[in-house]
């Protein structure tokens, strides 16, 4: 076989068999295909796109290029959860401990953040000793103890996907159905989950811009689980203002709490318990989705859930730090309305970008990040504003924060006449 005619095969649009794309994979990771070739080959995909099937043997000689995690010594349905990435998105933090006191065995490796949104790894890490690093009988005991576990993913795992992004994302080629899919799926079928919840985020702030996008993007995903015999649910939602109000990763931890013990945003706390439905359902813990909703509820309630994410983070090696003496900055600023309305929009790539520029974001991977500043919305889509009310708290540790606050202020657009909030959650495809 000879990576020039499979090059030109996919620029000819014809589809690319199974043995040609798991050679491609396999010579790429042992650096026999140059970085010139792949990427030829990545921009033919870009325009011409891949069949499902296409889709499903390059996830899975991408899953073939690392470690798979066993995940066989754990009793019970084991559920994870992506998203496609957010701002203010702590979803995880909440959704793992509801589900897993419902007894769903939430078996979760997370990633750091990039860019605009942030990472649950980063925010779990900004309590004082939380350790991400579980090798994998630790991470098998703990869910087998506690139903849950939250880890880093080692570089074990998928590598080629590793590879390849790198490659996507300097010769402008990340924005590909198939090439997303395929580096998402990969990973959360190494990762070893029986049900897969997918939060597909679309909007300003999102991967996704459009919902013609991310429904292509969510069904070819649901297949491929298929495919691999995994139960595979596709949320598509609104990313176009931030989820919650907070932004920022301890100011994310404690709005997370506060959802568990039923006092969040509404937005977030919706989100949780009808992603955390499905996956109860699904683990097979209630007969109906309409008993594991009423189910998580009553984890909230009576406290059972906020308890367990206590225990997640003491068997991490952590403490549950006090909430009201855990964010340490040199100011809080508020930003204020300079004029009177609705709030229309709240660009939620702008605040992202502000965020990160505070610190709570890395620009590079290898940047370290202030776990303490962020972004706290005081007015969010459909809110009526006054002229001087307060539309955002930044929690800053710079000097000069005069161009952050400028694109948090920036971020809203307020306008005279009432406005209706889009729904949050667009469609489920299964
Ligand atoms: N997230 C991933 O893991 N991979 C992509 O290609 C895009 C988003």
């Amino acid at each position: 076989m000879r990576m020039v005619d499979i090059i030109e095969k996919k620029r000819d649009k014809h589809p690319l068999t199974k043995d040609e794309i798991h050679y491609v994979i396999s010579k790429y990771v042992k650096e026999e295909i140059p970085d010139y070739q792949m990427s030829s080959l990545l921009m033919a995909i870009y325009f011409n796109g891949m069949t499902d099937d296409e889709a499903t043997h390059l996830t899975e000689a991408i899953l073939k290029s690392g470690d798979r995690i066993d995940l066989s010594a754990i009793d019970g349905i084991k559920v994870d959860k992506h998203s496609t990435g957010g701002v203010g998105d702590k979803t995880t933090l909440v959704l793992g401990p509801l589900v897993a006191s419902c007894g769903a065995k939430f078996a979760k490796l997370s990633g750091r953040g990039l860019g605009h949104t942030g990472g649950t790894l980063d925010k779990l890490e900004s309590i004082p000793g939380y350790n991400i690093s579980l090798d994998n009988e630790a991470f098998v005991k703990q869910v087998n103890d506690l139903n849950i576990a939250v880890a880093g993913q080692t570089s074990k795992l998928a590598p080629a996907d590793k590879m390849l992004y790198a490659l996507r994302d300097v010769t402008g080629t990340v924005p590909s159905i198939p090439l997303i899919a395929s580096s998402i799926m990969s990973k959360k079928l190494a990762s070893g989950a029986d049900v897969i919840v997918l939060d597909v985020k679309i909007g300003e702030g999102a991967f996704m811009k459009t919902l013609e996008d991310a429904r292509k993007l969510s069904q070819l995903m649901v297949k491929i689980g298929k495919n691999f015999d995994r139960k595979v649910i596709a949320f598509i939602t609104d990313m176009s203002e931030p989820l919650g109000f907070a932004i920022g990763n301890k100011l994310e931890v404690i709005e997370a709490v506060r959802t568990l013990q039923g006092n969040g945003p509404n937005d977030l706390q919706t989100l949780c318990v009808e992603i955390g439905s499905y996956l109860v359902y699904h683990a097979s813990i209630t007969e109906s989705l309409k008993e594991a909703k009423k189910l998580i509820e009553t984890k909230i309630q009576s406290l059972e859930a906020s308890d367990l994410f206590k225990k997640l983070i003491e068997a991490q090696g952590a403490t549950m730090p006090d909430l009201n003496d855990y964010i340490h900055v040199n100011g809080i600023i508020a930003v204020k309305s300079n004029r009177e309305g609705y709030v229309h929009k709240l660009d939620a790539l702008q605040i992202g970008l502000a965020a990160m520029r505070l610190g709570a974001g890395r620009e590079t991977k290898d940047d370290l990040i202030d776990t303490d500043v962020g972004i706290v919305l005081n007015k969010k889509v459909g809110d009526s504003v006054n002229k001087d009310e307060v539309l955002a708290y930044v929690y800053n540790n710079k000097p000069d924060i005069t161009e952050e606050i400028r694109m948090v202020l920036d971020a809203y657009t307020i306008d005279e006449k009432p406005v209706h909030k889009k729904p949050l959650i667009i469609e489920i495809i299964e």
